[in-house]
């Protein structure tokens, strides 16, 4: 049996090995179809009518880019093919922390060949950085960051092909994964991680868990270890972050189902082995990509087939008390969740948008029962309320569905377990993979990273259209309109009544991304705010700053070759949402991916996340490559955001 070297597999391609479906029709092809397509072209010009009521859009990008100055503080940085960070001429950038760094004095020093061993595995910061928030109370500022995966080959270099050949293997990759919280300080040498602070935490994939809402204590999250169904054992493949107004922090587990796996034949009850399929939880007997269920009985479906239930959730961790038990919040429902993106209504209801990132899933929305009073009672406000799912329109409206027992058939319990089951039964919007949700402080509106789709529109076999896990074929529709969407696109969404709890909303495509170098017309050029100068694709990370611009990170692809000409290595642009304007900003090493952003609370220094490089960043030639968290200024020390 060939070995599969999952460290160049990603998630994505992971679902399609153990869900094949037939190779994609040719590209050129695809386009022609594309731009042929009367319906589509319609469709895209109600958006630009619809856009040009909210200010900007698809169709008349440039000329409003034209005719109001540009609200950038920087000149537009060239893509990077290197394998460094850049950043535009009057800022500077400098290393915070790598994964491996201490945050304790008595943890193990970094081996540059060998990384850290397992006794003080949980004594560093973790390994890919990913969603991140910083937390200010008089004077003292905690950043807490997640660390989503492990680059086996990476943390286990001495082992072949970096599989787990012990327990103990398995104990150091689990170590360094979930959330870190540490005090950083800037001094006169700039940033620094404050060792030894009591605010200094390591929650990994065994740091105990609380479970509550509608799924805690049911049958399917009881396990013999917990027979109340109410307490579990780690947070995983925590990706994006959030925030909430009472000051906690947010953590989204998103390809939970890569962890679990069986050392035996199967026989699954029905609920059992619809769900795994639903979710890609492997039911063949092999070693997967981490193995942990050949060392570790609790991620062993065999022995244990409610654990990957228990898993999959948003997780509400209080920074500022290290001895608090991290809550996952069922209610807000269980897919592979991106990041939590908050906005407060008008009435103090607390509205949590959400995506389910994987092709062809959807997107959700929190609605609260309660409100929310500064320095009120906030236990409520993640477990009772209602969780709806969006509903795209092609005529520029959409609603939110809400996922009652009425609508989908199913129990409470079971909506905040199958979530996707419930979605698919309302029908909500196929996407294409839903990435960063993020609120615009200063207009009522929200966007969201659809970040690609190269199964959208494309045939199989025998000449249907490829579907998602529910089997539902991924036609393309009005927000999602590219055949073979390898460049993503960012939707936005206005809430009517000024409401982001209204169950109805108007929506329009802030940018398609697009190479209109190789591509001078048609969609697979992009939308006109996407020209030679600025070009990516796949956007994923994004963060408004306080002044309403838009900062948008790239995981895509860096080989600048092809339909990728001109693009470069991952990146960071910022967005003008009144203009449509973007320009690049920021670009990462080879490979990596740039994801996690936030700021100092003097706005001064931003903090941005160098996830997987290939490049051996940031200790340069015969190091192990290390992801990163960088701080950027302004030379002159103004306000970044
Ligand atoms: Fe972890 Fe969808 O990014
Ligand atoms: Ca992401
Ligand atoms: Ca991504």
């Amino acid at each position: 049996m060939t070995q599969i070297n999952y460290d160049e597999l990603s998630f994505d391609d992971e679902d399609e090995m153990k869900f094949p479906r037939a190779e994609v029709q040719d590209f050129d092809r695809v386009v022609e179809q594309a731009v042929s397509r009367r319906g589509f072209l319609g469709g895209l010009l109600a958006f630009g009518s619809g856009a040009a009521v909210m200010g900007t859009g698809l169709l008349n990008g440039s000329s409003a880019i034209a005719q109001q100055a540009s609200r950038f503080a920087f000149e537009q940085l060239a893509p990077q093919t290197d394998g460094t960070v850049h950043v535009p001429s009057g800022y500077t950038w400098d290393v915070l922390v790598r994964w491996g760094d201490p945050l304790f004095s008595d943890a193990p020093a970094f081996d540059p060949k060998t990384g850290i061993p397992t006794k003080g595995s949980d004594r560093v910061f973790g390994e890919n950085t990913d969603g991140m928030e910083l937390f200010h109370k008089r004077g003292t500022e905690l950043l807490v960051v997640n660390s989503e995966y492990v680059n086996a080959k990476i943390n286990l270099p001495a082992e072949q092909d970096g599989q787990p050949a012990s327990a103990d293997d398995v104990t150091r990759l689990q170590n360094f994964q979930g959330v870190t919280v540490m005090e950083v300080a800037e001094g006169e040498n700039g940033w620094d991680v404050v060792f030894d602070s009591p605010y200094n935490r390591r929650i990994h994939h065994r740091t105990p868990m609380a479970i509550d809402g509608p799924a805690a204590g049911h049958d399917l999250l009881k396990t013999a270890a917990d027979p109340t169904g109410t307490q579990s054992l780690g947070t995983f493949n925590n990706c994006g972050s959030g925030r909430t107004p009472w000051g906690t922090y947010l953590t989204c587990e998103e390809n939970f189902n890569s962890y679990f796996g069986t050392t035996e034949e199967l026989s699954l009850s029905d609920v059992h082995a619809a769900g795994f399929k639903r979710y890609g939880v492997s039911t063949k007997v092999d070693p997967g990509r981490y193995n942990y269920h050949g060392f570790d009985a609790r991620f062993d479906i065999s022995q244990n087939p409610n654990e990957p239930h228990r898993a999959g959730y948003i997780v509400e961790i209080d920074p500022w008390n290290p001895d608090a038990t991290p809550v996952k919040h069922t209610a807000l429902g269980r897919f592979k969740h991106e990041n939590a993106a908050y906005a407060l209504a008008p009435n103090g209801q607390v509205v949590v948008y959400m995506g389910d990132d994987e092709r062809g899933e959807y997107m959700y929305k929190w609605v609260s029962r309660d409100v929310y009073v500064h320095g009120g009672d906030t236990s409520t406000l993640l477990s009772e309320g209602q969780l709806f799912v969006a509903k795209f329109n092609d005529d520029g409206t959409g609603t939110w569905l809400a996922l009652t027992p009425e609508d989908t058939g199913m129990t409470e319990a079971e909506i905040a377990v199958f979530t996707r089951m419930a979605g698919t039964a309302v029908s909500a919007t196929t996407m294409d993979r839903p990435e960063w949700i993020a609120v615009n402080p200063t207009a009522v509106e929200a966007y969201c990273c659809l970040t690609n789709n190269s199964r959208r529109g494309a045939l199989d076999d025998d000449g249907n259209i490829r579907t998602n896990a529910a089997g539902e074929p991924m036609v393309p529709n009005a927000p999602n309109p590219r055949d073979v969407n390898r460049y993503g696109q960012i939707v936005r969404w206005r809430p009517h009544n000024d409401d982001h709890a209204a169950s109805t909303f108007d929506w329009d495509l802030y940018v398609m991304a697009g190479n209109p170098e190789v591509y001078t017309d048609g969609l697979y050029a992009g939308t006109a705010n996407i020209n030679a100068g600025n070009m990516f694709n796949s956007p994923d990370g994004m963060q408004f700053d306080s002044t309403g611009l838009i900062w948008i990170q790239t995981d895509g692809d860096d080989d600048n070759e092809g339909d990728f000409l001109g693009m470069g290595n991952n990146q960071m642009l910022a967005g003008d949402p009144v203009t449509g304007e973007i320009r690049r900003f920021l670009t990462g090493p080879n490979g990596s991916e740039v994801t996690g952003l936030t700021w100092s609370a003097d706005r001064r220094t931003m903090f941005v996340g160098i996830q997987h490089p290939s490049a051996p960043f940031p200790d340069g030639e015969g190091a192990l490559p290390r992801s990163t968290i960088v701080t950027v200024k302004r030379a002159d020390n103004a306000l970044v955001g």
